[in-house]
């Protein structure tokens, strides 16, 4: 697939999208956007692609944020437009049919940290810096952060975070919950593949299922959640795979799921 800023690789059911704009950062203009949308729908529908890693080219940056030059001009309502472009972008990320991992190889600032919290799990490189810069530019994150953040590390964190501007380096990120696993800048895409083969071992759609489940259910009461969790576990329970996972557990040998 030709894409400008966005590189699409496959590895052994792997799935890796690259943000790939380095002359400025990796930063989100609407034609890289466009490009990651294009991008997640492929492999989204790629019977192939069971996990999906999103990453940054180059050394300095996984994504510096929105494309400040491109923002600069924009009128109230064009502004509003973009933020509901980025928005729904990254909702086309969150709400891909298979897991995803953000490995973070540099600055993850405001668009690009928000692109990192619409994956389900984030690992970082140590050279990793995490940040929501918006309002030292006297504006506030707008594709997605100020929903996702609090979401994930609770509303006192989150507003800190978004209220000072303030760069934390992997560690800190680690401690706040905010990534998964911290590792040597070296070691970031193994660490990363070696999660998703683990990952390709289960059966696919009970994940499928169970990220929906786990996704609406961020959204909806306790009871609603429940509710959806006993539908998927019913799906669950119409797939081939149920019926694999179980004799291979009373057999007492490894299951060999087929996705079906
Ligand atoms: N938008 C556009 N261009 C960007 C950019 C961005 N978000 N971030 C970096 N760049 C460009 C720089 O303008 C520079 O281009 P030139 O060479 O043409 O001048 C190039 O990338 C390299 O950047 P720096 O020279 O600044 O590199 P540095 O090492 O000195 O600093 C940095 C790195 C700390 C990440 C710094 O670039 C920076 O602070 N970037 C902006 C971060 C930011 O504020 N992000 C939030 C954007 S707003 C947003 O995301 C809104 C939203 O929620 C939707």
């Amino acid at each position: 697939m030709e894409l400008k800023n966005v590189v699409v690789d496959k590895e052994n059911n792997i799935g890796i999208i690259s943000m790939n704009r380095p002359q400025a950062l990796n930063a989100l203009n609407s034609e890289t956007l466009s490009d990651l949308k294009t991008a997640c729908q492929a492999l989204g529908d790629d019977a192939d692609v069971g996990v999906i890693i999103i990453t940054g080219m180059g050394e300095k940056a996984f994504v510096a944020g929105a494309d400040i030059k491109e923002m600069k001009d924009m009128t109230p309502l064009e502004a509003r437009r973009f933020m509901h472009f980025g928005q729904s972008v990254f909702n086309e990320v969150d709400n891909l049919p298979k897991p995803t991992i953000a490995a973070v190889n540099g600055y993850a600032l405001g668009g690009g940290c928000e692109l990192a919290l619409a994956c389900d799990m984030i690992i970082a490189s140590e050279k990793a810096k995490f940040g929501l810069p918006e309002v030292t530019l006297g504006i506030h994150p707008g594709f997605g952060g100020t929903q996702r953040l609090p979401r994930l590390i609770g509303a006192a964190k989150a507003k800190e975070l978004i209220f000072t501007g303030d760069m934390i380096d992997a560690d800190e990120a680690l401690r706040i919950g905010l990534v998964n696993k911290v590792v040597p800048p070296e070691n970031l895409m193994d660490v990363a593949k070696a999660l998703a083969q683990k990952i390709l071992k289960n059966g696919l759609i009970a994940i499928r299922l169970v990220k929906s489940a786990i996704n609406a259910g961020l959204n909806v009461p306790l009871e609603k959640g429940l509710a959806y969790e006993a539908e998927t576990q019913g799906l669950a329970f119409a797939t081939e795979d149920k019926n694999e996972g179980l004799e291979a557990f009373l057999e007492k040998r490894k299951p060999n799921f087929k996705g079906k």
